[in-house]
């Protein structure tokens, strides 16, 4: 598969602005498909109200956005982290008011929107980053806001990209969104044939979804009681944990205190939290 080779690069190193930015230069973007990804062709061509504010996130050369553009979409904002791909899409786009153009981290970013396009930014970010992306994607989402694209249903022995299964997803999303949609697609790139998943997902406007810094756990098996702890809390709809164990993520009814969330884990002494505003 080519997108394996593309990014000959220990996960270690940090997937910053000069990392993405270094790919683009060295031209090593085996992700880049050079046109719009036919799933998400297949998804826009399903979507009647051609000013729904749209969001692409990590969106590269965006193809994805040209086709929004071709379709008549007037809302469209995508941003991107490295420079190259941002000017590249300024001066493509130059003339088209129906786009905004942003240099700067996803994570940072402000707005609401109406839908968000996933097109291989979740699988480029390091997976502990995973709770903190559910949370920005529920903020950045207008009420009824959806969050649509492709998730990779596989694993990588190189990363970027960093893989997944349906089952962790849908654990990830869990109480933060309904389910619409989370089916393994049917029209991928023949290289991603078997291996994407389509997902549509709903943002629940009734719950709060909050993060946490923690700290005192070295083990995923620590991480299942302490998750399970919290789940356990009258309110907490879903419960999860960063994989280097140093975030929480909590989708709740109401504002749970994080004294009650300390409470839940006092067996502990090394076991604290504490909220991310
Ligand atoms: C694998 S590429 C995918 C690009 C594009 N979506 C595509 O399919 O061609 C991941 C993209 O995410 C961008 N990126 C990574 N971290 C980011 C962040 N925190 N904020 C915005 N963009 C980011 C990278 O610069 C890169 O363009």
């Amino acid at each position: 598969m080519k997108e394996i080779e593309c990014c000959v690069v220990s996960c270690e190193k940090p997937l910053d602005a000069a990392y993405w930015e270094a790919q683009y230069k060295a031209k090593t973007t085996g992700w880049d498909l050079g046109k719009v990804s036919p799933p998400i062709q297949t998804y826009v061509d399903t979507i009647s109200n051609k000013n729904s504010s749209i969001l692409i996130p990590g969106c590269g050369n965006s193809y994805e956005a040209e086709y929004l553009l071709e379709r008549g979409f007037t809302n469209i904002t995508v941003i991107d982290i490295a420079p190259t791909p941002v000017t590249d899409l300024k001066e493509k786009f130059k003339n088209n008011p129906n786009i905004q153009i942003i240099l700067g981290d996803f994570f940072e970013h402000q707005g609401k929107y109406d839908l968000i396009i996933e097109q291989t930014f979740f699988c480029a970010l390091p997976p502990t980053m995973r709770q903190k992306y559910v949370w920005k994607m529920h903020q950045l989402l207008a009420d009824e806001g959806k969050l649509a694209g492709l998730l990779f249903n596989r694993t990588f022995e190189v990363s970027p990209p960093f893989g997944g299964s349906k089952e962790e997803y849908e654990t990830l999303f869990e109480a933060a969104f309904g389910f619409l949609q989370m089916d393994s697609c049917l029209n991928s790139i023949a290289p991603r044939a078997n291996s994407e998943l389509f997902f549509e997902l709903k943002k629940n406007n009734e719950v709060k979804v909050n993060r946490y810094e923690f700290s005192g756990i070295t083990c995923s098996g620590c991480m299942k009681s302490v998750t399970e702890k919290f789940a356990a809390i009258v309110g907490i709809l879903n419960a999860s944990m960063s994989s280097d164990f140093a975030e929480v993520l909590i989708v709740s009814q109401n504002d749970i205190g994080v004294e009650d969330l300390q409470n839940a884990i006092s067996y502990d002494e090394k076991y604290q939290i504490k909220k991310i505003s």
